[in-house]
Order: structure tokens, then sequence, then C-alpha cells
């Protein structure tokens, strides 16, 4: 129940950072909504989980003159980002490896906004050939930058074991099935366990965000 006295459930947003047409990123996003939903809290009711897909945000390369730190957004596209990620207490990223980094897009969302990423908590899920864990040391570093607090407990995914290939054509570099190896859920699990006890830490540091947010929920 969400009242006066309760702040609601956890509102954990679960960003899909790749928005290229054929995208591993969605397999993967499905994945681990499906393993949030399985998640105590979840089904406890503490937290709820919503898919956040950059492709459907359609934000174009950063058009705001007033740099995101001054909150002076202008865009109507700027402003239905924030609320977007205003409305989440935490985040899972769900990022892969492009050179070495995050995708351009996923930069450019962060980049939008500040204080909708402040005092938050964020898990990161990445993917690539090597787990994608340079793009995900420079998520934790980007997202430090922007003041949200990343768990240690990470999950890094191969495109090869942990895709199925089996009589997929050795030509289509898009081809596979994803297939999570063993104890990928435990480990999304764990992560997932840092975000909710972190994030509820951090609800006291903003109470008319969860106010707000509870309010929400409620109307
Ligand atoms: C532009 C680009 C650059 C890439 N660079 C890397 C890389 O540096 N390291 C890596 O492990 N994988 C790299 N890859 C492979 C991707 O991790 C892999 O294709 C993954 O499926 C991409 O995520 P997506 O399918 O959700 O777009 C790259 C892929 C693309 C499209």
């Amino acid at each position: 129940m969400t009242n006066a006295q309760s702040p609601g459930p956890l509102r954990i947003g679960l960003i899909v950072g790749s928005t290229r047409p054929g995208r591993r990123g969605a397999a993967i996003a499905r994945w681990a909504m499906e393993v949030t939903e399985r998640h105590e809290a979840v089904r406890a009711g503490d937290a709820v989980c919503t898919l956040v897909d950059l492709a459907e945000q359609k934000l174009p390369l950063l058009d705001e003159p007033v740099p995101a730190l001054f909150g002076d957004y202008r865009h109507p596209h700027t402003r239905r980002w924030a609320a977007v990620v205003d409305a989440c207490d935490a985040f899972v990223f769900v990022t892969p490896d492009y050179n070495r980094s995050i995708p351009a897009a996923l930069k450019n969302g962060i980049d939008y906004l500040y204080a909708e990423w402040t005092d938050k908590v964020a898990g990161v899920l990445s993917y690539g050939v090597q787990g994608g864990n340079r793009a995900a040391d420079h998520l934790r570093a980007i997202l430090t930058e922007v003041r949200t607090v990343v768990v240690p407990t990470g999950v890094a995914l191969s495109i090869f074991t942990d895709f199925d290939s089996t009589g997929a054509d050795p030509g289509d570099p898009t081809a596979g099935r994803f297939a999570p190896g063993d104890g990928r859920e435990a480990e999304l699990s764990a992560m997932l366990a840092e975000v909710v006890t972190w994030s509820r830490a951090l609800r006291s540091v903003d109470p008319a965000r969860v106010a707000a947010g509870a309010a929400e929920l409620v109307g």
C-alpha cells in the first residue's frame, strides 16, 4: 500500500543502451526483465521494474543550449526523457561494448540530464566479445560524474558463450539466439539485490522525490 507513511515500491528502470536494428540488446533486456520480475523484492511488491528503451526516445544528438547541470531544459524531447528518468529510483543499464566504450546513443542519453540521475543507484549489465568490460568501466566512470552510485557487482555476458549460434549463417554477424550460461541468473540476481538494498538507503537522501513518486503510483 502506498500512503504518507509508505514510500511505495522502488522503481527500477531497465535501460536498453543499444539502439541499432538487429541489436542483441533487445533479447538481453527481455531476459533481464524476466529475471528482475522473479526477484524477491519485485515479487513481494517492494520494487517494480520498467523497460526504458533508448531507441523509443528518439533523442537527437545533444541539442540543449544549457548544460544539464543547470536543469534548464528547453526542448520537449529533453523534458519527456527527464520525466522517464526522474520516475526511477534506480537503474539497470544494459550496454554493449562499442569500440571499447558504451554506444554513443547511451552516452548522449546520459549527457542530456543531470539531477534525474543524481543520488540514485545503478547496476551495469554489459556484453561483448569479452563481456563488454571496457564499456562497463566507462559507464561506471560516466555515472559517477552525474552522481549515480554504481553497485560493485556487475554482469558481463559474452556474445559467444551466452549466445547459441548452432546452425546459424557464419556470414551473418547478427545471427545467434540468446542462451545465457549457467549462473548468469544468479549473477544478475546478486546485482539486483545490491541495487535494491542501496536504493532503499538512498531514498532517505531525497524524501521529496520519493513522496512525488509514491503519489504518482497512487494516481
Ligand atoms: C560499432 C561496434 C563496435 C564494436 N566494438 C566492440 C568492442 O570494442 N569490443 C567488443 O567486445 N565488441 C565490440 N562490438 C561487438 C558488440 O559487442 C556486439 O556486436 C554486440 O552484439 C553489440 O550490441 P547490440 O547488438 O545490442 O548492438 C562492436 C559492435 C559494434 C556494432
